[in-house]
């Protein structure tokens, strides 16, 4: 057998802390820590521990040749045993024909091929969520429940940094001349809101949900770049242009659409159906994915936004900046979404907080190639439940100077 080291290749050193032996001994409960080391692999997110003889074995062999596993292990002082067990752990590659190692093998080569930037890839798998679930659903919602875990965070973590920011080292100040936001444009962006509660009484209308799916994720032009390269023109900007970002629709409750997984095809302005459901099914779905967010689950239909890395990256190849970027597109997008559904009186949301492997999965999505970021939704609102939003006062500049520092 012949081994290589993993590419990419990034080792973390960490403290865990771990139940103190001797304490226990005495009766006593206490924690100790313990210095631990992993490798932190961009195919399956996993953390893979080893020792410090593993990580001075890994630091030793190149990642571009294969090399005998007798020579390694003559050159590290390392049995070929615990050399061949570092390959079945993943923290070496080999040449082995087990499906294990063929899979390690391709999705490493997968990875270089489109021109993944190894930090990327491994941030990237390692926050990616599978069946979380959070208390958010479950929580005490009521302003007495929400002050008291402020007030505990603060206690823990020191007051939040002031909501507006002075620098102290300007060498000036110009006031600018206020001008109202009270065209229709600004009162758009005005009442533009995250709502958390939907009328669970009507459906939502199509015509709503088509407007909004088409004012974000429709094509509203196409440029030919070059032969076999066409840009696309959306309503909002997308870094060098490519608009890698798909919606992949959740239809809970809309008229005349079967509640179901979509994948939204801007090329024919259709909906394309992968999974139909029944309407309970896509509510505890939208309820699982969005990891318990009971509230969000009430929304009429989400929007799940999913980047297609191989025509981002067919750009941005090993770019430092590529994977920020297609996170900033989604944000975008999501701005677009939620000016449209304010524009109709609808309620919308962004959730970055969602189970993001769990919806690979269910799309039948190749992991490597096409990433889950965020899901908006989109519904009718209640507007006799008031208590998950914001609900602000007014904010005039003009008054600033009378207010404390
Ligand atoms: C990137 C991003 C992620 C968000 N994730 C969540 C989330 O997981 N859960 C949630 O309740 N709200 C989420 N929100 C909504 C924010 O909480 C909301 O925008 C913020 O409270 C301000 O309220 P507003 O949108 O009504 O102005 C998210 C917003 C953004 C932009």
């Amino acid at each position: 057998m012949q081994v290589r080291r993993r590419n990419p290749c990034l080792l973390e050193v960490d403290d865990a802390l771990v139940p103190d032996l001797s304490a226990l001994l005495r009766g006593q409960a206490r924690l100790d820590s313990e210095v631990v080391c992993s490798l932190l692999c961009p195919i399956s997110g996993n953390r893979l521990p080893l020792s410090a003889v593993e990580a001075r074995v890994i630091a030793g062999i190149s990642a571009l040749q294969w090399h005998a596993l007798d020579d390694v292990s003559a050159m590290h002082g390392v049995s070929p045993d615990a050399i061949a067990s570092m390959a079945e752990r993943g923290l070496l590659c080999s040449d082995a024909d087990d499906d294990d190692s063929t899979r390690l093998r391709e999705a490493e080569a997968q990875l270089a091929s489109m021109g993944w930037h190894p930090h990327a890839a491994v941030y990237h798998a390692l926050s990616r969520w599978h069946a979380v679930e959070g208390d958010e659903g479950a929580r005490d919602h009521g302003d007495p429940a929400h002050l008291e875990r402020l007030r505990s965070h603060a206690a823990i973590h020191g007051e939040l940094p002031p909501h507006f920011h002075v620098r102290d080292d300007a060498v000036d100040h110009i006031r600018l001349p206020l001008e109202p936001l009270d065209d229709s444009f600004a009162r758009v962006l005005r009442t533009r809101r995250t709502t958390r509660h939907f009328r669970s009484d009507v459906s939502l209308p199509l015509a709503d949900f088509n407007r909004v799916l088409y004012g974000t994720f429709g094509a509203i032009g196409t440029e030919i770049l070059a032969p076999q390269m066409v840009a696309i023109k959306r309503t909002s900007a997308s870094g060098g242009g490519l608009h890698p970002i798909e919606a992949y629709p959740l239809a809970i409750d809309v008229e005349g659409l079967a509640p179901g997984l979509y994948h939204y095809e801007a090329k024919r302005h259709a909906l394309a159906l992968l999974e139909p459901m029944t309407r309970e099914q896509a509510r505890d779905l939208a309820a699982t994915l969005t990891i318990g967010q009971t509230y969000f689950a009430e929304a009429h239909a989400l929007a799940f936004h999913v980047a297609r890395l191989d025509r981002h990256h067919w750009k941005y190849r090993r770019h430092p900046k590529a994977y920020k970027a297609v996170l900033l597109d989604s944000g975008h997008l999501s701005q677009t979404f939620y000016l449209l559904a304010a524009e109709r009186g609808l309620g919308a949301f962004y959730t970055a907080a969602i189970n993001d492997a769990d919806v690979s999965d269910r799309l039948r999505l190749d992991p490597l190639r096409e990433i889950v970021i965020g899901a908006n939704g989109l519904g009718v609102p209640d507007p006799s439940r008031t208590s998950l939003q914001l609900n602000p006062e007014p904010y005039n500049p003009a008054n600033a100077d009378a207010l404390a520092p």
